[in-house]
């Protein structure tokens, strides 16, 4: 609704103030440009509603990509994204951090493969805690993700890490250095996005290919969030108890949370790396019962 042309100018000046306080009260979610950058074909990265939102695009020219412009160390990420809608067979959208070193990597993965019309999307997360991946699970999603926009988050304090689809854990990663299992807790993560083509592995292991006569594919973005320790930034940030997220209520699973986990691995998992025995013949530490 439009302020009628007698009260606009008062209008626009208690606007103005509507914002103001509104950019203090609620600091998040921020614009792209705030925290984010393209990394990757800036053509095929369009800002819309002004900043808060934007739209991925891939074509037979380029996939694109975006980094977030510093780097963190725990702390809570989420975003809204809308996925490829129809035939989406061959095309990965992936959301995650990653430490960007070579050797040793930390990475925590959301890739979410498309598929042929009515097929699901597969979410496929993985870990990699100091320099170690193969730490693949595959879940079909139980909604069409393209449809609506739903909330992806990684959560990463020095309890656990969980990956929450809309309001569900679909992933957790517990810390247990206690028993030798590495965990990432050194090296600070940037937060980045891609949307690609990789029909030689993506769909059905590669059979179906992706259909171009369907191209452009669009992917929409909105409600970044990130919080946590930015690195560089102070320098007891990360070690501090007293940061929101590593409060008791993100601890460990609530039971709530836990019965809706359980429902996920139950009903929608359609692989994890931890009972494949070809493999893996012994199932990694992490993997055993009880951890
Ligand atoms: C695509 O759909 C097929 C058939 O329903 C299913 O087996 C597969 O897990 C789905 N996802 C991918 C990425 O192939
Ligand atoms: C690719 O899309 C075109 C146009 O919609 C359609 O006619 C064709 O059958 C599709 N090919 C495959 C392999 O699905």
């Amino acid at each position: 609704m439009y302020p009628s042309m007698r009260s606009s100018v008062t209008a626009s000046i208690s606007l103005c103030f509507l914002s103001l306080f509104s950019l203090s009260a609620f600091a998040r979610p921020a614009t792209f440009l705030q925290d984010f950058q393209v990394t990757w074909s800036d053509s095929h990265i369009r800002q819309i509603d002004g900043g808060r939102a934007i739209q991925l695009v891939l074509d037979q020219n380029s996939g694109c990509g975006f980094s977030s412009k510093h780097k963190y160390l725990f702390g809570r990420v989420s975003m809204k994204i809308k996925l490829i809608p129809g035939d989406s067979a061959g095309t990965v959208t992936a959301f995650y951090m990653n430490s960007d070193t070579d050797t040793v990597r930390d990475e925590l993965d959301f890739e979410f493969l498309g598929n042929r019309t009515g097929q699901p999307y597969t979410v496929q997360t993985n870990i990699y805690a100091r320099g170690q991946g193969n730490r693949e699970q595959r879940v079909n999603l139980w909604f069409d993700p393209a449809a609506d926009f739903h909330t992806y988050t990684i959560l990463w304090n020095h309890h656990h890490i969980v990956f929450y689809v809309d309001d569900v854990p679909i992933r957790l990663y517990k810390n247990n250095e206690a028993k030798g299992i590495p965990y990432p807790k050194l090296q600070p993560m940037g937060v980045f996005s891609t949307l690609w083509e990789a029909d030689d592995w993506a769909t059905r292991g590669g059979l179906e290919k992706i259909n171009w006569s369907k191209a452009p594919f669009y992917a929409y973005y909105k409600d970044f969030d990130i919080e946590g320790c930015s690195v560089p930034g102070p320098a007891n940030c990360a070690s501090s108890t007293n940061n929101w997220w590593e409060g008791t209520a993100y601890q460990a699973l609530n039971a709530l949370e836990y019965r809706r986990y359980k429902w996920v691995r139950m009903n929608h998992m359609i692989y994890d790396y931890c009972s494949d025995r070809s493999r893996f013949p012994k199932p990694p530490p992490e993997c055993v019962a009880g951890l």
